[in-house]
This record gives structure tokens, sequence and C-alpha cells, in this order.
């Protein structure tokens, strides 16, 4: 099964099995990040699933929406490779993609 790799807010990584289908938030919370709040459950109105992802990875991912931009421009730790984890689905080409979570803001 493809893999995700997730480094947490201590900088451990770590890989996890990776559904395609799921987003990668949900992936995430699954496998039981807890610091990933994902508070409006994928709606894309909270951006507490914040993630920095590995610039290797960021042209493969789906384009950004608006809603998601404006969001983003809310957290303090927003960089160039920002993205809401709730708005990326995870496909089999995405296997090894590596995904950090954001600071909490
Ligand atoms: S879970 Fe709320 S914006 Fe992603």
């Amino acid at each position: 099964m493809p893999k995700l790799i997730v480094v947490n807010r201590a900088g451990e990584e770590t890989a996890v099995e990776a559904d395609s289908g799921l987003s990668v938030m949900e992936i995430i919370r699954d496998n039981g990040f807890d610091e990933l709040l994902a508070l409006c459950g994928g709606c894309c109105s909270c951006a507490t699933c914040h993630v920095h992802v590995d610039p290797a990875f960021v042209a493969q991912l789906p384009a950004m929406s608006e809603d998601e931009n404006d969001l983003l421009d809310s957290s303090e730790y927003r960089n160039e490779t920002s993205r809401l984890s709730c708005q990326i689905a995870f496909t089999d080409e995405l296997d090894g993609l590596k995904v950090t979570i954001a600071p909490e803001d």
C-alpha cells in the first residue's frame, strides 16, 4: 500500500499506510496524530489541518482553491509549501508524500 510520511511537531518522522480516496488530513487523523486538530472535519473552514508539504511534491498536488488560500493567510506559519491537508486527496501517485504538521497558531 502507498505510504504517507508524517513529521510531527517534535520533528519525528513516521510512515503510515495511506488509502487513496482519503484526504491527507483523514489519513493523519486516523493514524492517531492528535496534533492535527482538523476541527471542521474537512470542510475547509478552520485551518487546523495546516501542513507543510515536502517541496518535491508541491507541483503534484491539486491546485489550491481561493477558500484554502484565504484560510492559510490567517496562519502565522504559512510558507510557500503550506496546504490544508483536508484539501489534498491522496492518490497512489502520491506514494511517499511527506508532510510536516505546521505549528499551532
Ligand atoms: S480540517 Fe478544517 S480546514 Fe481542514
